[in-house]
């Protein structure tokens, strides 16, 4: 029997940093507005010829994660890859992180479960591990939004909430049963697939020569999402998931020592820490820097509360996300 803890933790956010007032010269909205509904003041975007994209960020943030984990890349049996943005529509950015880390033959797969895609990979690295099929494992959540959203004022509801990074942690065999990942919890709801969705390009829909702003089918080209629809649900499977993972391993709201909620909006952060009777200091929030990076959103708050010292080794950690699918699930990790 073996547990999986994670061992080394990286992230990486482009230079680039766009601000409210950057986003409010190029379409119609404002700061106010972006703080007072989402708690966001700026976010990173990939700059043309930078040399970013969703798989070399994530490389990036790997490299740290893995030197952080004392181990050789050729140690890595399993790339695990989320993302709602991958490079290329086939195949997946595990494989270009693959290649790209050079290491020869490792299996990669992509994981496509949006804002809980990270949650969704940690589940499954810790059934290898947990199996004895494999002794560490990459997991990647990183995201490229920049490139693909409506900036005009069409698609400000969606646009100012959605920025563009990468995290990734290592997770590594476990004999002390008592440590590392208790537990995951995963759900989906697909009849609310289309609330929060970019339709195409798809084979149902794949992309005209040329665009026509006023055509309803020409706009699912970008993202769209039902964002009171999307809050209501968020807050109800937060609190569910929560819960269901505390249940399931004995312990009460008490017991956390921090919780990483995925970044959607920081007011539905707020909503969950005083549900759960929490203090500000044991719920980390980095929306207000970097926006909603999607699979990217856990592991680079992760790393970034792991960094500032804010998880010791013996805490219980919980991560939680709700997104897209839907889609929603939490991890217990005893650190
Ligand atoms: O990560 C995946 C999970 N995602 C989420 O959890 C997101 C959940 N949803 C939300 O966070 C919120 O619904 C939003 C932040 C997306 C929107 O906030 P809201 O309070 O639900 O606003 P709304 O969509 O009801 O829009 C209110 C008004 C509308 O104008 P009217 O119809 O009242 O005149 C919008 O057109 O605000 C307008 N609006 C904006 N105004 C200025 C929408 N976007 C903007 C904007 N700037 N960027």
């Amino acid at each position: 029997m073996f547990n999986s803890k994670i061992s080394g933790l990286g992230k990486y956010l482009p230079e680039n940093t766009v601000t409210n007032d950057d986003l409010s010269k190029i379409m119609d909205t404002s700061s106010e507005w972006i703080i007072e509904r989402t708690g966001i003041n700026e976010r990173r975007h990939i700059k043309k010829g930078d040399g970013n994209t969703t798989a070399t960020m994530g490389v990036k943030a790997a490299k740290i994660a893995i030197e952080r984990a004392g181990i050789d890349k050729n140690d890595i049996d399993l790339i695990l890859f989320a993302t709602l943005s991958p490079d290329y529509y086939f195949p997946g950015s595990g494989v270009l992180v693959q290649e790209l880390l050079d290491i020869p033959t490792c299996p990669a797969m992509d994981i496509r479960n949006q804002c809980s895609g990270f949650i969704y990979a940690i589940a499954t690295a810790d059934q290898f591990i947990k199996s004895g099929m494999y002794k560490n494992i990459l997991v990647i959540g990183s995201e490229n939004h920049s490139g693909g959203l409506d900036m005009s004022t069409r698609g400000r509801g969606v646009s100012v909430i959605f920025g563009d990074g990468s995290g990734a942690a290592v997770l590594s065999r476990e004999e002390d049963l008592s440590q590392g990942i208790l537990s995951s919890h995963l759900h989906s709801e697909g009849k609310y697939a289309e609330e929060l969705s970019l339709i195409g390009p798809s084979t149902n829909r794949w992309v005209p020569e040329i665009l026509d702003a006023n055509d309803p089918e020409d706009i699912s080209y970008y993202p769209n999402m039902n964002g009171q629809l999307v809050f209501k649900n968020a807050v109800v499977r937060f609190s569910e998931v929560i819960m269901e993972g505390l249940t399931h391993n004995n312990l009460g709201p008490e017991k956390i020592d921090m919780l990483i909620p995925h970044q959607a909006n920081l007011r539905i952060s707020q909503f969950i820490q005083k549900k759960f009777g929490l203090s500000e200091d044991k719920v980390f929030n980095n929306i207000q820097k970097y926006g909603n990076t999607t699979a990217g959103s856990i592991p680079i708050a992760l790393t970034e509360a792991w960094e500032d010292g804010k998880i010791k080794q013996g805490d219980i950690v919980v991560l939680a996300a709700f997104g897209s699918g839907f889609t929603w699930g939490s991890s217990i990790i005893r650190w």
